[in-house]
């Protein structure tokens, strides 16, 4: 998966590095209760080495999500965020879409942490286990 029009809203997903748009990332991030404190050196440096999925309309970035990835049997999907003014529009599952549709991730085992959205990611085959799961948290991810 490298680009994909969401004809809807004339909204277009693309996983090209090339396009992201750092600081509108930052101020996203920043705006949600687990990255709120994080800093934009974490944030640039985790971009750096994940596989990012970009929303975009008109050129302008308005949806974010990180997959980190071994590339052979496991990913992590985490910072799944869209922009304030944009939510409710689809684009949170048009990221999640392109996502569970990409290729590279198809084989894969998938897994991520949500403290609200089981409803909105159940809807991509990620099943909410409550058993198998543990999770160790620094303090960075209190
Ligand atoms: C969660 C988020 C990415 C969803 O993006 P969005 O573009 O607003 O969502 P969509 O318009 O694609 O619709 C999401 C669907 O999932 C449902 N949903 C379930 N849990 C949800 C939640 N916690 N937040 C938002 N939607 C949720 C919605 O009700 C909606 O259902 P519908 O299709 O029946 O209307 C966005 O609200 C956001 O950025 N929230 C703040 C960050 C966040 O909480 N991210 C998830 C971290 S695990």
């Amino acid at each position: 998966m490298r680009e994909r029009e969401f004809s809807v809203d004339k909204v277009t997903i693309s996983r090209d590095a090339d396009l992201l748009q750092i600081e509108r990332i930052e101020t996203m991030l920043h705006g949600t209760y687990w990255a709120k404190d994080r800093p934009d050196e974490v944030i640039r440096k985790s971009i750096e080495n994940s596989m990012c999925y970009g929303a975009y309309e008109d050129g302008i970035q308005i949806g974010f999500a990180r997959v980190v990835t071994d590339h052979a049997t496991f990913f992590y999907l985490c910072d799944v965020v869209v922009d304030k003014t944009h939510r409710g529009r689809g684009i949170g599952k048009a990221l999640l879409g392109a996502i569970v549709d990409d290729d590279e991730l198809e084989l894969l085992l998938g897994m991520l942490v949500t403290v609200d959205a089981q409803g909105l990611y159940e809807r991509y085959r990620l099943a909410c286990d409550g058993r198998t799961v543990m999770v160790r948290r620094s303090h960075r991810h209190r």
